[in-house]
């Protein structure tokens, strides 16, 4: 009996010894899981209050989005106002120029034409060819008027604030007249050699047997046609052959006259202008002639062949120049503004002033002492306050009636 008690009572306590065992177990694995079970409430927390704090913030910057879209899109209308103000001030400055220069021809057409951008660059070389065949069709039938001008070129800073500088477009070379009066000429290759130089040391000086008077030369064809205006003499027109380095031809210039021809450069007497048509003489009549004058000189002998009075004023008149029998006198104010074409005229009677554009050039440092053109390229060669400057334009045809 005794051995049985023992078994019984030891397997009962083996018994309550087991159940304790599990019992711990279990109560540590709630414990752990309850621990865990807290853990994930306090990440499930964690987790709502990060989405709503996304949520918020998300808001917030969305309406400060807003905000900032409606202050830029106001900030715009604002600029595009002030743009369209600037614009309309600019061309009520113009219009009053325009009033207030005396007898302004083209001003009865009221026709304003802007340039708005002026692109800087320059497509040489691919333009070259195209602008030669052009060259060929048009010399046989000159019927071209300018429409605007399409580009300004500065190509540097050299020599005194008046001169004048132009190329020979049969030979390319550039030919540079510092200030108002000389004995010599600046000779360079090209207009690369010429914008690449260093002041006008490397190019070749030209020694002429007299004085050219005014930046109112030409060069044409191997020629240099410049006025000879020493003291107590006449004018005279001479002709210089820049191959052989002599003078060719003088003549005596029509009118006695030494009045200025442009009154906002009065030490140009008469300015000559030579393409394919011919010699441009351009003068005044006399101290009290209102007008420019144009005379038709041949090249080749120097003879008169047909003068006109243009009705163009010399009055605030800057400079002119000669494109397929058009005159086209340039205007600007005293002190300088924007330099404008406001009268033209025809020695063919095809282009009439109210046909022809007011047309503006860019806005630039001062005033033109001279702008030279050359038929070849179609652009024009301006010296403005000692920049020299490459105008090109575009042309349209004449209209015919
Ligand atoms: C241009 O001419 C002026 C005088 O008219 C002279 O002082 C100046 O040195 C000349 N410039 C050059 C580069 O020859």
């Amino acid at each position: 009996m005794k051995p049985v008690l023992v078994l019984l009572v030891s397997t009962a306590w083996t018994l309550t010894g087991a159940q304790y065992y599990y019992q711990g177990l279990m109560d540590y694995l709630e414990n752990r899981l309850l621990a865990i079970e807290d853990r994930m409430q306090f990440w499930h927390e964690q987790s709502i209050r990060f989405h709503t704090e996304m949520r918020d913030f998300k808001k917030l910057t969305a309406e400060a989005m807003d905000g900032l879209k409606n202050e830029h899109s106001l900030l715009q209308k604002d600029i595009e106002r002030t743009v369209v103000q600037v614009d309309q001030v600019e061309r009520e400055m113009d219009y009053v120029e325009t009033r207030t220069s005396p007898r302004a021809c083209a001003s009865k057409a009221d026709k304003v034409v802007e340039q708005g951008a002026w692109g800087l660059e320059e497509n040489r070389g691919e333009e070259e060819e195209e602008d030669w065949e052009e060259l060929y069709s048009r010399v046989s039938d000159c019927v071209e008027i300018i429409s605007s001008i399409r580009s300004v070129k500065i190509l540097k800073r050299v020599g005194s604030p008046k001169g004048m500088w132009t190329r020979d477009p049969r030979s390319s070379r550039v030919y540079v007249f510092n200030g108002t009066s000389g004995d010599s000429v600046s000779q360079f290759n090209s207009v690369r050699d010429f914008s690449g130089s260093v002041g006008l040391a490397s190019s070749r000086q030209i020694r002429l047997p007299s004085e050219w008077s005014g930046p109112g030369s030409a060069v044409y064809n191997g020629y240099l046609y410049y006025i000879q205006h020493e003291a107590d003499m006449d004018l005279q027109v001479v002709k210089y052959d820049l191959l052989s380095a002599s003078v060719t031809d003088i003549a005596m210039f029509p009118v006695e006259s030494h009045a200025a021809v442009y009154t906002l450069n009065p030490e140009i007497v008469v300015d000559l202008a030579a393409d394919d048509e011919g010699l441009w003489l351009l003068y005044a009549a006399g101290d009290s002639e209102p007008n420019i004058n144009l005379a038709k000189m041949d090249p080749a002998t120097l003879d008169i062949e047909e003068i006109w009075d243009t009705r163009c004023p010399r009055d605030n008149a800057e400079a002119a120049f000669v494109v397929c029998g058009t005159v086209y006198v340039v205007y600007n104010t005293s002190p300088a503004s924007r330099s404008r074409i406001q009268c033209v005229f025809d020695v063919n009677d095809m282009v009439i002033n109210a046909e022809a554009p007011l047309l503006y050039f860019p806005r630039r440092y001062g005033s033109h002492a001279s702008l030279k053109y050359n038929p070849e390229e179609k652009q024009l060669y301006g010296w403005d306050d000692g920049y020299q400057i490459i105008y090109r334009l575009t042309m349209k045809r004449k209209l015919l009636v």
